[in-house]
């Protein structure tokens, strides 16, 4: 089922999301979180650190979707450093629990199967968060990415450059590869937590959830999951053509039927 849940501001998204998170740490401390980077997971991460004083998610292992290649895991525009900043520390999670693909041109070839093992290794992903890019991306994966594919190394596309290009000094700074779990791998999860806000992402979203299950819509891959979640503000739902539908769901969600 593609739940489509439709909020009036991205902080409500980010209380809704945040509160399944905590229940999922509260019925399983050792959860494993898969954690994505860009603006739109950071009122989840705002959110749960409000509350991490309870120390109630100090027990979660998280995986990043993916990371540019050639920057060092200290570089502040690499997203090991930014899941560090935005999500280990606040979050007060354990640094040796939160991993994400190696960028290490030294290592690459290894690096997308050493990730999957690691996953593997923790048990799966029990809630993914995911944004998704204008093209239509998840993680990084760029429209024709297989349905099947798998953590591996990918060229990022002019458009995705141009979108980062806000977090590097120019635009020519934008790494050209990256490496990202594959579609299959985010399949794997098994709860897929999609958000979306904003005018910007409404025809995107309306692709992704409602077109042709398509590897030019790389995000439609939803639509083949068991159990996802989409959470959009009214701008992002804008083109959705199903949204009486979603709107009545919503309303008369059964009590017991969590995120
Ligand atoms: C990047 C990330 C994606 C993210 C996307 C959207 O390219 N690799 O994981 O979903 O950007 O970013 P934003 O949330 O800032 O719109």
């Amino acid at each position: 089922m593609t739940e489509v849940i439709i909020v009036q501001h991205a902080d409500e998204a980010g209380r809704l999301v945040a509160d399944a998170i905590t229940a999922l740490a509260e019925r399983t401390p050792a959860a494993v979180l898969g954690v994505a980077t860009g603006s739109t997971p950071l009122p989840v991460y705002r959110e749960l650190a409000a509350g991490a004083g309870s120390g109630l998610l100090g027990g979660l292992s998280a995986f990043a979707l993916d990371e540019y290649v050639g920057l060092a895991p200290d570089d502040p525009r690499s997203y090991h450093h930014v899941i560090h900043s935005e999500v280990t520390l606040p979050l007060g999670l354990d640094p040796s629990r939160v991993h994400a693909p190696s960028g290490d041109p030294g290592t690459l070839s290894t690096a997308g199967a050493r990730y999957e093992q690691a996953i593997a290794a923790a048990g799966g992903i029990d809630l993914q968060l995911l944004g998704i890019g204008v093209d239509g991306h998840l993680g990084f994966n760029e429209p024709g990415s297989s349905l099947a594919s798998r953590t591996r190394v990918k060229t990022l596309t002019e458009q995705t450059r141009r979108d980062n290009a806000r977090f590097f000094d120019s635009p020519d700074e934008v790494p050209m590869h990256c490496i990202t779990q594959g579609l299959g791998t985010i399949r794997e999860a098994r709860h897929l937590v999609l958000l979306a806000f904003g005018a910007r992402k409404a025809a995107v979203v309306a692709a992704a959830v409602e077109g042709a299950v398509s590897s030019f819509v790389p995000a439609s891959v939803i639509q083949l999951h068991p159990h996802v979640t989409v959470v959009v503000d009214e701008a992002a739902a804008s083109e959705l053509r199903n949204v009486a539908y979603y709107r009545h769901a919503q309303q008369h969600k059964p009590d017991w039927q969590g995120l």
